[in-house]
């Protein structure tokens, strides 16, 4: 056989073979030998090449790009990669929540919106979706939001039936269930959408000065949707149509970005405005905290292995450098443990030794041993210690992204502000921000989607639920929903 590459076949160990054809047997006609290792060594690989998907978001793709600083937004925050003229290498990968690793790219489903900054303070992840909220405030509900929106103990399917079942009983769904239904509910590609980090989040100033922060990353390819027709139509043509797109439209460089717009809140006003800014079902009105622009995102490089660079990418929301933090958003505060939690168990305790969610900057942690480790240990391994260890400084490095808090231990919900409703700025969205063209199209995929399975008394809530948040949607869903069912 003739060898183009000029290059011999190994094993692992880089032992060159003499064969990709033939295993090792007793005479071409007799049995194979159990010391052909070479063989094993394909079939044991082969056997453990699949590892678990993420629980959610197990759909998806990514690349790679920077982040540039346009703007000098220091008198809010030191941190170093959002200081004036920065530049900063990323990672970025979009999802869908609820399929599987193989499930159509143009399912109605949030889409995630996940970036790893590479700073010169470690990384720092931003794990966000191209929506502003989210179906749930309190993260003990979480897991069942999304079992029902994934499949069925029984029969293993989706049902529709089981999804609204929950929206209905959770109420505080209805704003993003009205962004879901509506047209962004599925983008014609990942260039085309907006990513925001949904949740308020902290940020700091060298004067330990703190505000209350939203970032919202704007496409620059301007937003462009699917009706659910050309969706459906393209779930059944290409799944991988959205993976596909990004990859191609980089790969012939016209480099998708973002700008990045903060949405900035004086740490004093969050205990008096009108709405709690730290729920998680609300955005903050742009009339009450105008965008400040900070910079641009471009991705411009594809992934070369699609396994290590994108299925081993691990984000984590706890992924925060000084100059940033949290906020008391209960949903964030569980997402700041459940992240690294969920990377230990899907690619183990070192995950971050893969070089894709390795940091590009000196480790100095007292972190030993586990399974797969590969950055090296060194002495000491202890600390207090007296043998020039790393220590840490709090003058340099001050815990200066906190709040004050009081309180018994309870499980109750947030404390009602005045305008602390389920309903008002589901409201807004369906009737000031959408036109009548977009409103019919709301009405149509919420008719379509109710029509696929959804039974009483379910049937009769899902309309109770579209009334409150419109009356005249709400009738108009339930007139196509009888009219389709007669
Ligand atoms: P604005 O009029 O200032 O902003 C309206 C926002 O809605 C814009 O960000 C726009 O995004 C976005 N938008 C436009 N069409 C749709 C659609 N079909 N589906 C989802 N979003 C859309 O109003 P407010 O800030 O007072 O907010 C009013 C409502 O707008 C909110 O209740 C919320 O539902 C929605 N919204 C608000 C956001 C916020 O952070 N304030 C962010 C996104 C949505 P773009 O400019 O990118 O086109
Ligand atoms: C993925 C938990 C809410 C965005 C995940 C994963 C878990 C998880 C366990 C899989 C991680 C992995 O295996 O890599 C939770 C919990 C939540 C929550 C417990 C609430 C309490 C949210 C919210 C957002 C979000 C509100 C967006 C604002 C994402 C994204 C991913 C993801 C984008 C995919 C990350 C990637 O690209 O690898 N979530 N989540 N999640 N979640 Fe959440």
């Amino acid at each position: 056989m003739t060898n183009s590459s000029g290059k011999n076949t190994t094993t692992d160990a880089g032992i060159p073979v003499s064969s990709n054809e033939h295993s090792l047997s007793v005479g071409p006609d007799g049995p194979i030998v159990m010391h052909d290792h070479y063989l094993m060594e394909q079939m044991a690989a082969f056997n453990r090449e699949m590892i678990p998907d993420r629980q959610p978001h197990a759909k998806g793709s990514g690349a790679f790009g920077h982040f540039e600083v346009t703007n000098d937004v220091s008198k809010y925050t030191k941190a170093k990669f959002l200081q004036p003229g920065t530049k900063t290498d990323v990672l970025i990968r979009f999802s869908t929540v609820a399929g599987e690793s193989g499930s159509p790219d143009t399912w109605r489903d949030p889409r995630g919106f996940s970036i790893k900054f590479y700073t010169e303070e470690g990384n720092f992840d931003m794990v966000g979706n191209n929506t502003p909220v989210f179906f749930v405030r309190d993260p003990m509900k979480f897991q069942h939001f999304i079992h029902s929106q994934k499949r069925r103990a029984d029969n293993g399917l989706r049902d529709h039936d089981m999804q609204w079942d929950f929206w209905t009983l959770a109420p505080e769904s209805a704003h993003q269930v009205a962004w879901l239904m509506g047209d962004r509910g599925v983008p014609a590609t990942w260039r085309h959408m907006n990513g925001y980090s949904s949740h308020t989040y902290m940020w700091v100033n060298t004067e330990g000065e703190r505000f209350w922060v939203k970032y919202h990353f704007k496409t620059d390819q301007g937003i462009k949707c699917m009706t659910q027709e050309q969706a459906d139509q393209m779930a059944g043509s290409d799944a991988d149509y959205h993976r596909r797109d990004l990859f191609e439209a980089i790969k012939r460089g016209d480099y998708p970005s973002w700008t990045l717009h903060m949405q900035i809140m004086p740490f004093e006003d969050a205990k008096t405005y009108r709405i709690n800014p730290f729920d998680l079902t609300k955005v903050w009105p742009h009339d009450d905290y105008p965008l400040v622009e900070v910079g641009k995102l471009t991705l411009n490089r594809n992934p070369t292995d699609f396994h290590s660079e994108i299925e081993q990418a691990a984000f984590e929301p706890n992924n925060s450098v000084p100059g940033t933090g949290f906020s008391p958003d209960k949903m964030l505060l569980a997402r700041v443990i459940s992240y690294a939690d969920a990377h230990r168990a899907r690619l183990g305790v070192n995950y971050k030794h893969i070089p894709v969610n390795s940091p590009k900057c000196p480790v100095h942690s007292y972190s030993q041993g586990g399974t797969m480790r590969i950055r090296h240990s060194t002495d000491p391994v202890y600390t207090p210690n007296s043998k020039g260890g790393a220590e840490a400084d709090s003058q340099r490095y001050p815990e200066d992204a906190v709040w004050s808090t009081d309180g018994q231990l309870v499980r109750a919900a947030y404390t009602l502000r005045p305008d602390d409703d389920d309903w008002s700025q589901a409201h807004t969205l369906v009737r000031q921000v959408m036109d009548d063209s977009q409103r019919d199209r709301l009405v149509s995929n919420v008719v379509g989607h109710l029509s696929g399975g959804v039974t009483e008394p379910v049937l009769e809530r899902a309309f109770e639920y579209w009334r409150n948040i419109d009356q005249q949607v709400g009738e108009r869903i339930e007139q196509g929903v009888r009219g389709t069912n007669s």
